[in-house]
Order: C-alpha cells, then sequence, then structure tokens
C-alpha cells in the first residue's frame, strides 16, 4: 500500500472486529510505529499500554458501557456535542465537517429531532435507550482482542507550558503511526473515549492499569482485525468521510486570501 493510499484509506471502526488475537508482531509493528513519530529534542515523552488479557478487557469495557449509558440518559453527550451534527445533506455538502445525524443508531432515529431537548432526553429514558446504548458500546470493546492506552510523561507534559504542547503535537503523531499502520495490516482502531468523560471513571481505569504518578493517560483505543464489510447498522457512526474543501481551511500568503482554484490533489488523497 502506498502512503497516499493508508492516508485516503485510514478510518474510524465503528464496528466489531474479528475475534482473532492480535499478532505479537502486529502489537510491536504498531508501538514501533508509534515511536517513529516526531518529538521535541527527541524526548518521546509517551509511553504506551498493550492490553490483550480478557478480564482487563471486560473490565474497561464495563466502565465503558457504564459511562457511555451515563451520558446519554443524563443529556450530556448530546448537550456537549450538538454543534457537531448536521441535519440535511445539504448542510453536510455546504460544511463538509461533522456528523450527519441520520448515521445515528437506529433506536436513536425516532428520537433525532428531539434528542437535544430535555423531553426528548427523557423520552429515551423511558424507552430505556442509553442503556441499550451503553451495552452496545460495552459489547463492542468487551469483544476487541486489543486495547492500547496511551500515556503522557508528566515531567515534560505540563499543561500551559510549551513542553505540554509539544507533548500533546507528538501524541498525537504518535496515533496517527498507529492509525495508518492498522489500515496496512487489516485492522481497525476507535477512540474509548466515554470514560474520560467522567472523571471516576477515568480514575478507576488509571487504578487497574496501575498507571503511575509520574504519567497521565492521555487516551484509550480498541483494535482488532477488521472484517471486510463493516457493518454500523446499530453503532454511533462516529466517523465522517466528508473533509472541508481546500478554500475552507487553507490560505494563501495571508489568511486574507483563501486558497482558490481546482483541488489539484483530488484523486490522489
Ligand atoms: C481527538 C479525537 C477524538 C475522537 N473521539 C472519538 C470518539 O469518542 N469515538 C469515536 O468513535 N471516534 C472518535 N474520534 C474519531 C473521529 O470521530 C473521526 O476521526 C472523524 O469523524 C473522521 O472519521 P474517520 O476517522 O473515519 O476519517 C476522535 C478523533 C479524534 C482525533
Amino acid at each position: 500500500m502506498t502512503l497516499f493510499e493508508a492516508i485516503k484509506r485510514r478510518k474510524t471502526t465503528n464496528g466489531a472486529f474479528l475475534p482473532d488475537a492480535v499478532t505479537l508482531e502486529h502489537q510491536h509493528i504498531l508501538v514501533r510505529a508509534a515511536s517513529r513519530a516526531p518529538s521535541h529534542f527527541n524526548s518521546q515523552p509517551w509511553k504506551f499500554i498493550l492490553i490483550d488479557d480478557k478480564d482487563m478487557i471486560a473490565r474497561i469495557a464495563a466502565i465503558g458501557g457504564r459511562t457511555m449509558t451515563q451520558l446519554i440518559g443524563e443529556g450530556t453527550f448530546f448537550k456537549r456535542y450538538r454543534k457537531y451534527f448536521r441535519f440535511s445533506q445539504d448542510e453536510m455538502d455546504e460544511r463538509r465537517d461533522g456528523i450527519y445525524i441520520h448515521q445515528m443508531p437506529a433506536p436513536l432515529r425516532p428520537f433525532i429531532k428531539k434528542v437535544f431537548t430535555d423531553t426528548g432526553i427523557s423520552l429515551m429514558n423511558t424507552l430505556g435507550v442509553p442503556k441499550m446504548l451503553g451495552e452496545d458500546n460495552r459489547k463492542l470493546i468487551a469483544d476487541s482482542p486489543l486495547l492500547l492506552v496511551a500515556l503522557l510523561d508528566n515531567s515534560e507534559y505540563i499543561p500551559g507550558e510549551l513542553s505540554g504542547f509539544y507533548c500533546l503535537l507528538s501524541l498525537g503523531m504518535t496515533i496517527e503511526n498507529i492509525w495508518l499502520t492498522t489500515t496496512e495490516l487489516g485492522m481497525g482502531i476507535q477512540f474509548v473515549s466515554t470514560p474520560m468523560e467522567v472523571p471516576e471513571a477515568w480514575r478507576e481505569i488509571g487504578e487497574l492499569l496501575h498507571v503511575p504518578e509520574s504519567h497521565t493517560m492521555m487516551a484509550i483505543y480498541r483494535l482488532g482485525y477488521v472484517k471486510p464489510e463493516e457493518s454500523s447498522a446499530m453503532k454511533i457512526n462516529w466517523k465522517s468521510n466528508e473533509r472541508k474543501r481546500l478554500e475552507q481551511f487553507v490560505f494563501r500568503n495571508t489568511c486574507a486570501n483563501p486558497e482558490a482554484g481546482a483541488d489539484l490533489s483530488e484523486g490522489v488523497l
């Protein structure tokens, strides 16, 4: 696969992975790819935990499910993320960012127009939708053969200081390397984010994993090999293939001049 193909084919996996264990060789390729990322003064301020122990995955999955139920049930999810949802194809075509609401899971669709209101949220609760989505999320994580946790070294990761910013940049680059590598290896990857939205849940996972005081747990991903036809019928579809047009995010010489003209790279990337 060429680099351009890998960049173009990289995507978020919403569905279940194949049950096959991720080979040790592939696990090591993923973290070696991560370690190839640039970092300030080659500080490599990251650490990764590879989790393939079924019991540990099940415990984290339970927390993932519980926090999903909580965030949907309390309405926090919709309040926090409302601005990223698009309600029509026209809006999507114009903005080319965010998530089209029709990609929400089937149990949520009847409430699409109301999910952002208190009435909609209490109706969903009455019908047990948050529990259903939480269980869906728990199962997705529990059935993932591999979890990967990214940590940053607190002596470098100092929020508000330049080194803190550099750490975040570098960590992002490690994750992109991992993400691109999954594409090459026939694997998929998804952010497990609901626990980090509930501080007690995030602490609980940190304790389970014995994350030392010297490090901060930054992110958790689930990984595995992907089915040829990935189904997302019941899953919250967090991914979107839409990307802004060049003139929406690139400027020539100054911010006053949006990049104009044909997108020459169309077709390659
Ligand atoms: C910082 C960050 C947070 C994200 N959070 C989530 C998440 O909580 N759940 C999820 O499934 N995907 C998450 N994603 C993936 C994005 O939703 C996804 O990259 C975007 O919709 C584009 O889709 P694609 O990755 O398939 O190209 C996150 C990505 C980033 C970079």
